[in-house]
């Protein structure tokens, strides 16, 4: 089979140049790589855990899509979906939440950054707190858990999220899965090859930080004005700069060849003004950015061409989670009214080929037991007991802990019989008792 690759995009913001080059680019590059089923989903659901503005939602969700396809999705690679139009995830979200532990919430680091922020300026601890924040990774493990995904490319601000919903997989797999493994353990993957992009200042570029590079907005007069903006130090045109020390060359990196970097770097050390470095850097930008932006915008125009891709990446997402759906709800018990009558006669077939424990006295006043195999061989001979008490204990012992009671149990195996065989006729004992 297959690797499944998945990764979820909360659609609040516009993307900028950090974005594309930390997040979008690298996962359409690695959507290419052959034996990779990627799924990549825009979480709008997440998004309005933020945001309840209802036209930023609207707004961010078609820039973000857009975004994306310009930038070189392939959407008959790769399964491209709103989270929101995917009805099996709030489902399967709710089978999570009843067997999440709340503890196990209450150190989710998003919603104790939030009662840390609120106990320390004397607040209530749950000022301002929704449910939707609280069960925030829930939704996560069921966007991943729905789609068996091995690997999470994710920042590494996410990977406890990650690591919950392994938790919860596991906790459900245990549980409902009758051992079988219903759900994969997903992995958390941070791309350490990526750099993150600085921004104007130097720190990472973030929204937050107000020191973006926009990726589209506003056109190459736009990213005129940012790369303007991006802070050197104050060396003059004709003295040679330390190319190791600017950022600005680090943005450069994130775009150009071998070739390119080493003779960019060259030139800064033979003098080039950071003027002319930063219509080098904007032209660099240009011839990457300027076809996408065509394409971002032709998207932009046709609304409905993008809404239609996203329709087709839904109807693929819901071809895996329909069933798999289906399944989820038949293992915790969510099943139809009619097939209640037969799980009965099942049982009773079940047990039918159940071995089958005797306990008996013989002519020696002595009590014994056996272990007979539904054939009526003879598993297990118990030697004799002074008391019935004893042998009845040792019956129940070997019901309950099954193969784990036989090294201390006083019997033999049966004429031929192998260890394994008795081992397996008490596993399926014991299941039978728990059900
Ligand atoms: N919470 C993620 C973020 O803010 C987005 C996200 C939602 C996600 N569901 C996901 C990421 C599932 C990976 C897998 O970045």
């Amino acid at each position: 089979m297959s690797e499944r690759v998945l990764t979820g995009i909360t659609t609040t913001g516009t993307p900028h140049l950090g974005n594309y080059v930390g997040a979008i680019r690298p996962a359409i590059v690695a959507s290419r790589a052959p034996g990779v089923e990627s799924f990549f989903f825009l979480a709008d659901y997440h998004a309005l855990i933020k945001c309840d503005d209802p036209d930023r939602i609207e707004r961010s969700r078609l820039e973000i899509a857009a975004t994306w396809l310009a930038a070189g999705l392939d959407t008959n690679r790769v399964t491209f979906y709103r989270q929101s139009d995917i009805p099996e995830i709030p489902e399967l979200t709710w089978l999570l939440t009843c067997v999440t532990a709340k503890g196990q919430m209450n150190r989710a680091h998003a919603y104790k950054a939030a009662a840390d922020a609120n106990e320390a300026a004397g607040e209530e601890t749950d000022a301002g707190v929704t449910m939707g924040l609280f069960c925030y990774p829930i939704l996560m493990a069921a966007d991943i858990l729905m789609f068996n995904a091995h690997r999470v490319p994710v920042g590494r601000d996410q990977v406890q999220h990650i690591e919950m919903a392994r938790d919860v997989g596991q906790r459900f797999n245990h549980l409902f899965g009758r051992g079988r493994e219903l759900f994969v353990l997903p992995q958390a993957e941070i791309e350490e090859e990526v750099a993150t992009l600085p921004g104007l200042d130097g720190r990472k570029m973030s929204k937050s930080y107000d020191n973006t590079i926009p990726l589209f907005e506003g056109g190459p007069r736009r990213l005129k004005e940012a790369v303007a903006r991006i802070v050197t130090d104050s060396r003059l045109p004709g003295e040679p700069k330390d190319p190791d020390g600017a950022h600005l060359v680090t943005i450069h990196d994130a775009f150009a060849t071998p070739a390119q970097r080493e003779a960019f770097r060259a030139e800064l050390r033979a003098g080039l003004s950071w003027g002319e470095a930063k219509e080098r850097l904007v032209a660099l930008i240009e011839a990457h950015v300027g076809p996408m932006r065509e394409r971002y915008a032709a998207l932009m125009a046709h609304p409905e061409q993008i809404e239609e891709i996203l329709q087709e990446g839904a109807r693929k997402a819901r071809a895996v989670a329909t069933p798999f759906l289906a399944e989820l709800r038949q293992a915790v018990g969510l099943r139809a009214m009619t097939a209640v009558a037969q799980p009965k006669a099942k049982v009773e077939a079940h047990k039918a080929a159940l071995p089958v424990f005797k306990q008996y006295r013989e002519a020696d006043g002595r009590f014994y037991f056996k272990l007979s195999a539904a054939d009526g061989s003879v598993l297990l001979q118990s030697q004799g007991f002074a008391e019935g008490r004893e042998a009845g204990g040792w019956v129940k012992r070997l019901k309950t802990e099954g193969a784990a009671a036989l090294g201390e149990a006083p019997v033999e195996l049966g004429e031929g019989v192998q260890r394994a065989a008795v081992e397996d006729a008490l596993a399926a004992l014991v299941a039978a008792a728990q059900e």
